[in-house]
């Protein structure tokens, strides 16, 4: 059966989502309880509340997302679960779910990876084009992946200290800017100018790895030193500076990969594809190629089920199913 109907469930940090998903295609519905106002106030996500979040509102989120595609129960072939990465406590929330619906109803179980659902969330726009490349750039993930055929994966870059969403909520931090910071900096940096000279880590010359570490320590240490001066830097200038770092390296890395390996196309993923300058940046350095440049809505680009229907599509026409012991995986490998 290649048009399965799937009920997909998320809690891997701080939003509880629950979608159904026909296909691997077509989005019945897509429920997203985000927490982020719980965790604000502690300036990033406190993993012992999120368990606890997810514990309240998993069965409801569900219920929403069976209401909202209007089907039943009896109508789902599977349920998909994010097994990892992510936080242990919170993974668990939906793994358990997923069991206890999946064994109520007597559906294969299928385990899905987060990394992959943020990649597969392109399927849902169109079909893919192989071999493509996909940049991950998350909160915990900076990542360039090869996909040389369905679900075969290729990590051929990563971060050698922080992830890119990382760097954002932590410069963001820094501005006393509320978390997540990610989408604080993008709408500052609209509004300021590139004036500050910050270091652009390109690694060595083959290299598809990234890092932002020293970005970061370099945004600290022009803060405290026009402070010491007593001059004043304005945010947005900051903002605009920071971000030009970021999405040159992102971009010129994931052109140079794609042209490297000769890919058809290019999907962009996780959170940190929201951003307006990574976007626009990727958008004029495809604009010129026969290369497909795939950027998902913002909805499907942070945290969500739908994209883990999506994955688990692929999982399906496997038959990669899970047992009653599925555990939550924090350091699931891709
Ligand atoms: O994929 P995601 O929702 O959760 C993880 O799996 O990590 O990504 C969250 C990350 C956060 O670090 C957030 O600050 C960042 O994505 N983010 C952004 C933007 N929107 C979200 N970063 C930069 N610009 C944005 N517009
Ligand atoms: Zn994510």
């Amino acid at each position: 059966k290649e048009n399965e109907i799937i009920l997909a469930i998320e809690t891997s940090c701080d939003e509880t989502a629950a979608a159904v998903v026909q296909g691997g295609q077509e989005v019945l519905s897509n429920v997203v309880a985000s927490q982020i106002e719980s965790h604000q106030r502690f300036g990033g996500v406190v993993p012992e509340l999120a368990s606890r979040h997810h514990t309240e509102n998993i069965t409801f989120v569900i219920e929403e997302a069976m209401e909202k595609a209007n089907i039943t129960f009896e109508q789902l072939d599977a349920v998909a679960v994010t097994e990892g990465p992510g936080l242990v406590g919170a993974l668990l929330v939906g793994v358990n779910a997923a069991k206890a619906v999946a064994y109520a109803h007597q559906l294969p179980l299928l385990p899905v990876h987060h990394i992959s659902g943020h990649i597969q969330a392109a399927r849902l726009l169109r079909p893919w084009r192989y071999p493509a490349l996909s940049l991950v750039v998350s909160g915990g993930h900076t990542e360039l992946i090869l996909l040389k055929d369905e679900g075969e994966y290729e990590v051929i870059g990563q971060t050698r200290d922080d992830a890119a969403g990382e760097a954002y909520d932590k410069v963001a931090r820094t501005l006393e800017l509320p978390y997540p910071g990610g989408p604080q900096i993008d709408r500052l940096a609209e509004k300021g100018n590139k004036t500050l000279d910050l270091p652009i880590a390109w690694l060595e010359s083959d290299s598809f790895d990234f890092s932002f570490s020293g970005l970061k320590s370099a945004v600290i240490n022009t803060l405290h030193n026009a402070k010491q001066r007593g001059e004043t830097i304005r945010p947005e200038d900051m903002a605009a500076s920071f971000q030009h770092s970021v999405v040159t390296v992102l971009t010129e890395k994931t052109k140079r990969a794609a042209s490297q390996h000769h890919v058809q196309q290019v999907v962009v993923a996780g959170g940190v594809a929201a951003n307006n300058g990574l976007r626009s940046a990727l958008r004029d350095a495809f604009s010129d190629s026969d290369i497909e440049l795939t950027i998902p809505p913002l909805s499907l680009c942070t945290d969500n089920a739908a994209m883990i229907g999506a994955a688990a599509h692929v999982q399906w026409k496997k038959q990669h199913t899970a047992n009653w012991d599925l555990n939550g995986v924090p350091g699931l490998a891709l």
